[in-house]
């Protein structure tokens, strides 16, 4: 697991951006995994500038989301297909055909989960995987308990996850309470996990990701298994990390090899 600690939210924002960059400008056709909430807004923010100062296309690109709410339709303000389209689609050349997010108005949820693992398949997997964290340590919709080795399906959010989510929805305005979530399993085959996270709120998250035991309690710790995960975090989602000194140094390392590879 690679840490990488930075300054700010912008800094963290930039950096996730660059592996992005990086990835579609390797392969122009790349199957981005894209996660919802604030955190990745900036980093979308540096994709979409990225795109309009003609140094990305992403028009062969492919991208599965995370996760949706359950119970609501693509254009209901607070679904996460509305969030996509408004934050990064519209802004960009992707071909909207070729964004896939959870159906949350499915008929038959279990068979729209099943069908999602199909897509996810097809498209020869995710290559980058974007995630956000929980203060609970959920990724995805994959709540504290859920199975590491979990596949997309419907999922119970708990209480502190709706109470999170609620500054997003208007005071009497029904929330969903459940979901429809990529699997951790699913999660794991990517090729490349990003995690992004910030803020003092999401120290003990992260402290229990990186540094804690691997356990359902906390699912971003599956992580640990991952030969090619990615944590990068502001100063304040890192406060409660044991030997942050030596993060720092494996990373300037690891950026004088990469200069030296010419990578
Ligand atoms: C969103 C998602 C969630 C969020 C997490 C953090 O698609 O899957 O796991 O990444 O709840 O949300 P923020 O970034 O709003 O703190």
């Amino acid at each position: 697991m690679k840490v990488v600690i930075l300054e700010d939210a912008e800094a963290v924002a930039k950096y996730g951006a660059a592996i992005f960059v990086k990835q579609i400008q390797k392969k122009p056709s790349s199957v981005l995994g894209l996660a919802t909430g604030s955190t990745p807004v900036a980093l979308y923010n540096e994709l979409i500038k990225k795109y309009q100062s003609n140094q990305l296309s992403f028009s062969q690109v492919k991208s599965f989301n995370l996760d949706e709410y359950l119970g609501i339709s693509g254009d209901h303000p607070q679904s996460y297909r509305h969030f996509m389209n408004e934050k990064l689609f519209k802004h960009i050349d992707i071909n909207k055909k070729n964004t896939a997010v959870p159906s949350g108005d499915a008929k038959h949820p279990l068979d729209a989960c099943e069908e999602y693992e199909q897509m996810i398949k097809n498209s020869g997997g995710i290559d980058v995987q974007l995630l956000g964290i929980g203060r609970n340590g959920h990724i995805g919709f994959n709540e504290p308990s859920s199975s590491l080795g979990s596949r997309t399906r419907v999922k119970t959010l708990t209480q502190e996850t709706i109470d999170d989510n609620a500054r997003f929805f208007a005071e009497n305005e029904s929330q969903p309470h459940l979901s429809i979530t990529m699997g951790i399993g699913t999660i794991l085959e990517a090729k490349q996990v990003v995690l992004l996270a910030t803020g003092e709120n999401k120290a003990q998250a992260i402290v229990d990701t990186v540094q804690g035991y691997i356990t359902a309690q906390c699912p971003a710790s599956a992580l640990q298994f991952h030969a090619n995960a990615v944590i990068i975090i502001d100063e304040a989602a890192a406060s409660l990390l044991k030997n942050r000194e030596f993060f720092r140094h494996i990373e300037r390392e690891n950026q004088k090899l990469e200069k030296s590879l010419g990578l």
